[in-house]
């Protein structure tokens, strides 16, 4: 049905059509029309609603455009074979299948939206339609187990060192892998990992990007918490170009890795943190942590100077600024 509505717009001459005339060709109530209306917003489609003329689509959804995003592409190995999905649940999911059927290192997953897009510790993260990176990253390090939250941590400097790129924005990354303008999340990152013998077998980079949401694309609960690369730079921005950027970072931040091990990357991300030498404090199983947060650790975790001057070390989790 929402097909044959949208065709109606393609047809409409005069860019409006009204309620009645939808009814009328399509057979349908007022009432299911305006349901399947708020649908296709849903899914990023614009209407424009006149209380005498009807209802004009104003703007599609955007839609990936490969030959521009292969074009653009300037790695040796990441970002070559490319998937492409108009809706899925999670492209984590598509990854971790795309990796059993022999998927290789460097494909990535991409969607236009997630129904049940996955936030670390469980949480979800919001996708809508054609606004955002939903992007899922095959890597297949060999490299211990214990080493992932390093490759967190890459990922966050390849991400904010490509959007500084490509935008102008001040960015920063709160730890261990939020990034921040002016306080408020514009990007995250979730790793999915699988493991043999202490050694990593496969990794799933998950990189969620609000590039073009504006304020009416979040829910309530969020629009004091999250903004976008639109919002923050006051114009629309190519999702192709930041995924160009990212993946070329990246294979540069990944092979400096695999050679000279965590230390040059630490550097890298203490440069760029909003975390370091901040009050923080952070609940953990053994209670609320308070101090000032200090220096990376060789392992990636984050070293906290109490008020009586002890030192102590936070894994995981998150902290409050
Ligand atoms: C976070 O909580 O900060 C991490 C968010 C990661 C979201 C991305 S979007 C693409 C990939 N697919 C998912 O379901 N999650 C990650």
């Amino acid at each position: 049905m929402n097909e044959q509505i949208l065709q109606l717009f393609d047809e409409a001459s005069e860019g409006y059509v009204s309620g009645a005339e939808i009814s009328r060709r399509l057979n349908v109530s007022r009432t299911a029309i305006w349901k399947h209306i708020e649908e296709l917003r849903a899914e990023g489609y614009e209407f424009e609603a006149s209380p005498r003329k009807g209802y004009r689509l104003i703007s599609k959804p955007a839609k990936w455009q490969l030959s521009e995003l292969l074009n653009g592409m300037r790695t040796k190995v990441l970002g070559h074979k490319v998937h492409i999905y108009d809706e899925v649940d999670s492209t984590q999911t598509i990854a971790h299948q795309l990796v059993a059927s022999g998927a290789p290192e460097g494909t990535i997953v991409l969607a236009e939206k997630q129904n049940a897009g996955r936030g670390r510790m469980g949480r979800k993260w919001h996708s809508p339609a054609g606004k955002g990176i939903w992007m899922s990253l095959i890597l297949t390090p060999r490299i211990p187990v214990y080493f992932m939250p390093q490759l967190t941590l890459l990922s966050a400097v390849a991400l904010c060192r490509s959007i500084q790129k490509v935008c102008q924005v001040e960015i920063g990354i709160k730890w261990p892998n939020d990034l921040l303008i002016h306080g408020k999340k514009v990007s995250g990152i979730l790793l999915e990992s699988s493991g043999e013998d202490e050694r990593l077998k496969y990794v799933i980079a998950g990189i969620g990007i609000s590039v073009n949401l504006l304020d009416e694309d979040y829910p309530e609960e969020l629009k004091h918490i999250a903004t976008s690369l639109a919002i923050e730079s006051g114009a629309l921005v190519s999702r192709e170009r930041i995924v160009q950027a990212f993946l070329f970072e990246f294979e540069e931040l990944y092979a400096l890795y695999l050679e000279k091990g965590f230390a040059p990357i630490r550097l890298l991300w203490e440069a760029l943190s909003v975390t370091l030498k901040r009050p923080i404090r952070t609940n953990t199983p053994t209670g609320v942590i308070e101090g000032i947060a200090d220096s990376l650790d060789d392992s990636g975790a984050l070293t906290v100077i109490t008020p009586s001057g002890e030192h102590l070390k936070i894994y995981s989790g998150d902290i409050e600024l």
